[in-house]
C-alpha cells in the first residue's frame, strides 16, 4: 500500500506548519441535554493530534457531526466537542463558529505554532456532501486554504465520498493518521486469512444494512451469529410469528436465501425477551422464539441463546462483532448484549469491535476495553471495509 502516514510528515518537520486533519468526532449526544454521551471518538485521535502539537504544527481541525442538511443548525454544533477535545488535549482547542467564513478565516490565522482549532460542522455546507463535483470541489478548495498538509484521521467517515475526505486530499499533500492506519492493519487481517474459527457476530435493528457484508461474509467466515432488532427478519424467513418485533417484510426473501445458503453458517436466537413496548420499564418475559406472542416485541436475545452463542465464541480464534444483540440502552433489555460481549472478551482470539453502537455498547456497559483485540471507531467504514469495497478516502489516500 502506497500511502504516506503521519510519520512521515513529522519526519520533513511541521513546526509552524498549518496541518489541516480531518477527523471522526461524530459522537453520540444525550437528546435532551445535548451532553456527549460516549468521548470514544475524540479520545481516539488524541495520539495524532498529540504528535502534531507536539511536533509545533499549527493543528487545524475539521469533522461532521451528525446529518445537518447543508445548513448551520445549532443542534448539529461541534462546539461541546471542541471543550471535550480540549480536556482531553489538556490545552484550550480554539472553536471557529463557521467552517470557511470569517470566523474559521480569523481562527487559522491566529493560531500559534502547536496550538489547536476546530471548525465547526462541515456538514453545515451543502458542499461536504454533494453529489456534484464541482460543488464539493469548491467547498474543498476553501478548506485546503487553511493547511499546508493533510491528515485524514477519520477512519469513521472514509467509506463516505465526501469534499473533506475526498477532494481535499487531492489537492493537498495527503497522508494517513495514526487511527486510520490502525484500523486499516487490523481489519486487513480480518480480510486475509483470518485464524479459524472466525465468528462473526452481528446485530443491530437493519438486515438491510448489513446484507452485502453478511452476503461477502458468508464463504469467508466459520460462523456467523445474528441477534439484535434484524433477528427478527430472519426468523420470519423460518416461518416464525415475531409479534410486533422489528421487521423488514421486503427483506424476508433475501433471508430466507441467505438461510439456504448459508451452509449451516448461521445461528439465529432460540430464545428471546418480548416486552408490552419499546419502553425501559415495559413489563417483558423469555420466551422460545416459536412462542412470541402476536401482540409484544423482541428487545433483546435471551438467555439460552447467550449460551449458545457464548460456546460458539469460546472456540473462535478470531472474532468481528458488530451490532448491539438488544437495546442495550435499557438495562432491562441490555443482558443478551452483555453476554455476548462478555463472550468475547473470555474467549482466547483475536477480537475486534466495529460500529460506533457497538463500541459505545462496550463503554456503556462499563466492559473493559482492553479486552478487546481492537475497539473500531467506525461503523459502516468497517461493514465496507470488510465488504471489499473500495473506500474513497483510502483511495485518496493512496494517489
Ligand atoms: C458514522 O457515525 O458512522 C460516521 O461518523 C459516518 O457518519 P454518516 O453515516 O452520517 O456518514
Ligand atoms: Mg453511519
Amino acid at each position: 500500500m502506497s500511502i504516506r502516514t503521519l510519520d512521515d510528515l513529522l519526519a520533513e518537520g511541521v513546526s509552524g506548519r498549518r496541518v489541516l486533519v480531518r477527523a471522526d468526532l461524530n459522537v453520540p449526544l444525550d437528546k435532551q441535554t445535548g451532553a456527549i454521551t460516549d468521548d470514544g471518538r475524540i479520545r481516539a485521535v488524541l495520539p495524532t493530534l498529540g504528535a502534531l502539537v507536539e511536533a509545533g504544527a499549527k493543528v487545524v481541525v475539521c469533522s461532521h457531526l451528525g446529518r445537518p442538511k447543508g445548513a448551520p443548525d445549532p443542534q448539529f454544533s461541534l462546539g461541546p466537542v471542541a471543550g471535550r477535545l480540549g480536556e482531553l488535549l489538556g490545552a484550550p482547542v480554539h472553536f471557529a463558529t463557521d467552517t470557511v467564513g470569517d470566523s474559521a478565516r480569523s481562527t487559522v490565522a491566529d493560531l500559534a505554532d502547536g496550538q489547536v482549532a476546530l471548525l465547526e460542522n462541515l456538514r453545515f455546507n451543502a458542499g461536504e456532501t454533494s453529489k456534484d463535483e464541482a460543488e464539493r470541489g469548491a467547498f474543498a478548495d476553501q478548506l485546503a486554504a487553511f493547511g499546508d498538509a493533510y491528515v485524514d484521521d477519520a477512519f469513521g467517515a472514509v467509506h463516505r465520498k465526501h469534499a473533506s475526505v475526498f477532494d481535499v486530499p487531492a489537492r493537498l499533500p495527503h497522508v494517513a493518521g495514526r487511527l486510520v492506519l490502525r484500523e486499516v492493519e487490523v481489519l486487513s487481517k480480518l480480510t486475509g486469512e483470518p485464524e479459524r474459527p472466525y465468528v462473526v457476530v452481528l446485530g443491530g435493528s437493519k438486515v438491510s444494512d448489513k446484507l452485502a457484508v453478511i452476503e461477502a461474509l458468508l464463504p469467508t467466515v466459520d460462523r456467523l451469529l445474528i441477534g439484535g432488532g434484524m433477528c427478527f427478519t430472519f426468523l420470519k424467513a423460518q416461518g416464525l410469528e415475531v409479534g410486533t418485533s422489528l421487521l423488514e417484510k421486503d427483506m424476508v426473501e433475501t433471508c430466507r436465501n441467505l438461510l439456504e445458503r448459508s451452509g449451516g453458517k448461521i445461528m439465529l436466537p432460540v430464545d428471546v425477551v418480548v416486552a408490552d413496548a419499546f419502553a425501559p420499564d415495559a413489563a417483558h418475559d423469555t420466551v422460545r422464539v416459536d412462542g412470541i406472542p402476536s401482540h409484544r416485541l423482541g428487545l433483546d436475545v435471551g438467555p439460552e441463546t447467550v449460551a449458545g452463542f457464548s460456546a460458539a465464541l469460546s472456540q473462535a480464534k478470531t472474532i468481528f462483532w458488530n451490532g448491539p444483540m438488544g437495546v442495550f440502552e435499557m438495562p432491562a433489555f441490555a443482558a443478551g448484549t452483555r453476554g455476548v460481549a462478555e463472550a468475547i472478551t473470555k474467549a482466547d482470539a483475536f477480537s475486534v469491535v466495529g460500529g460506533g453502537d457497538s463500541a459505545a455498547a462496550v463503554r456503556a456497559l462499563g466492559l473493559d476495553e482492553s479486552s478487546f483485540g481492537h475497539i473500531s471507531t467506525g461503523g459502516g467504514a468497517s461493514l465496507e471495509y470488510l465488504e471489499g469495497k473500495t473506500l474513497p478516502g483510502i483511495a485518496a489516500l493512496e494517489n
